[in-house]
């Protein structure tokens, strides 16, 4: 038993959508939340850039006393799983991108045309094509990088024209010409859409990442023997910078008051 708590990390808000799923699944976990707000988005900037991020919100958590960490952005996961996993030998790390992978390999067979869209940065690094093919080479797998999605959301556009309009620009051709059944939401944010992209192409069966990295989380905190009990501990969430619409979209998302929102600063340049 450990009732320490899991630290999750983004680039910016998207990593929440990870954190209705973990309660529901083990409501004994606390977590501690750290997106970096003030610097988000990450999927379109250079990996040596998002290394040097990803190694301070790191060492930030890690000072935190966590259990384990869970990098709850693909951006991170496809630039620095493994490079933050030989930093902290002792931590379990688990990436988004490895569990959803797995299940599609598991779920889908030659039969599907899968869609994979995610930032840039994801995409360029074609972790989820080369992970399902894998476990899988005969899967039909087509990537499309969609890097409007992540400032619209952060900035709290999403239920209007404007994203209507952006989704239409981004999948309209690549769904059509690849006759898409299956579309995986390659970033955290992008289940923050999900409702629209289904409204819009209702033929898709949407893979949400965000569900199976819970899994895995349960299946190493049993496997060593740290699942939380009986734990009266709070969850904390950290921003870089606390705008307004961070604030709004994370009672949204956690479906949660104000009130009972643990909500702080931290600039981890200072
Ligand atoms: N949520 C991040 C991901 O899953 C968004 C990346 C960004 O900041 O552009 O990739």
């Amino acid at each position: 038993m450990d009732n320490r708590p899991i630290g999750f990390f983004d680039s910016g808000l998207g990593g929440l959508t990870c954190i209705p799923n973990l309660f529901s699944r083990l409501p004994e976990e606390r977590v501690i939340y750290f997106g970096d707000t003030a610097r988000t988005p990450y999927g379109s900037k250079a990996v040596s850039t998002i290394r040097h991020y990803a190694d301070q919100i790191a060492d930030f958590l890690a000072s935190q006393d966590v259990k384990m960490m869970v990098i709850a952005c693909n951006t991170i996961t496809a630039t620095c799983l493994e490079e933050l996993q030989a930093r902290f030998p002792q931590m379990p790390i688990v990436g988004i991108i490895g569990p959803a992978a797995e299940k599609i390999a598991e779920n889908c067979d030659s039969t599907n045309n899968i869609g994979i869209i995610a930032t840039k940065v994801t995409i360029a690094s074609d972790d989820y094509n080369t992970m399902i093919k894998a476990k899988n080479p005969a899967l039909n797998v087509y990537s499309k990088a969609t890097p409007a999605f992540v400032p619209l959301i952060e900035e709290g556009i999403v239920d209007n024209d404007i994203m209507d309009l952006t989704i239409r620009h981004y999948l309209d051709d690549f769904v059509a010409e690849n006759n898409l059944d299956t579309l995986v939401l390659g970033c955290t944010h992008y289940p923050i859409i999900r409702k629209e992209i289904m409204r819009l192409y209702p033929q898709l069966k949407i893979v949400n990442p965000s569900y199976e990295i819970i899994g895995r989380i349960e299946e190493i905190l049993r496997e060593k023997d740290m699942l939380a009990a009986g734990n009266d501990r709070e969850n904390i969430f950290y921003a870089s910078d606390l705008s307004e619409n961070f604030v709004n979209m994370i009672q949204k998302i956690l479906e949660i008051e104000s009130s009972e929102l643990i909500l702080k600063f931290k600039n981890l340049d200072l």
